[in-house]
């Protein structure tokens, strides 16, 4: 049965679930590098280690994304929000970046809060988006607290109380 929810209000209700925020990388048959921001990174397996990004069918690396056997997320630290402006616009690119090359040869940002190099295990049709389904493959964390994403703005954590677990 379809369902009657207009999708608007399940968007406006995600709203309110807080994401850190991840730039993916990879690169192309060319050896051409692709980037996309993305809060849909999540973590799905322990045993074995997976994770999952979902990528609008509309978005132009998404074929690349798609089709990539490798890719990275990078979690971005406060104070990273031009990165994560940066790669939420189309052709964005790597100019004046550092960036080293990972497993595979994807592209690797530096310096970010925890980069994950990961290989596609599958690619799962998901509406008008795909889910990337991934095997982490190599972790680095780095210092500093996440950039995180909240009724459309960036937050940093370091400006709200914390609390002993
Ligand atoms: C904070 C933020 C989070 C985003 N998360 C996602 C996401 O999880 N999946 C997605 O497909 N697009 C997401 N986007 C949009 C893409 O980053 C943006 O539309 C994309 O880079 C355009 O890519 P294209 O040039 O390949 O079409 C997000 C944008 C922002 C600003």
């Amino acid at each position: 049965m379809m369902s009657t929810v207009y999708p608007g209000s399940v968007r406006d209700a995600m709203e309110h679930w807080p994401t850190g925020i991840a730039v993916i990388t990879t690169a192309d048959q060319s050896g051409w590098w692709w980037g996309c921001t993305a809060d849909s990174f999540a973590a799905v397996s322990m045993r074995p280690p997976l994770v999952s990004v979902c990528l609008d069918r509309e978005h132009e690396c998404r074929p690349v994304f798609a089709a990539a056997d490798s890719f990275a997320v990078h979690v971005l630290r406060e104070g990273q929000e031009d990165l994560a402006n940066r790669f939420a616009c189309r052709d964005a690119d790597f100019t004046d970046l550092a960036v080293e090359r990972g497993y595979d040869d994807v592209p690797l940002l530096c310096d970010v809060a925890v980069r994950l190099e990961c290989r596609t295990t599958s690619v799962v049709p998901a509406g008008d988006h795909v889910m990337l389904l991934a095997e982490v493959v190599r972790v680095r964390t780095g210092p500093g607290d996440p950039l995180v994403y909240l009724q459309r703005h960036f937050r940093h954590l370091s400006r709200y109380d914390r609390f002993a677990a």
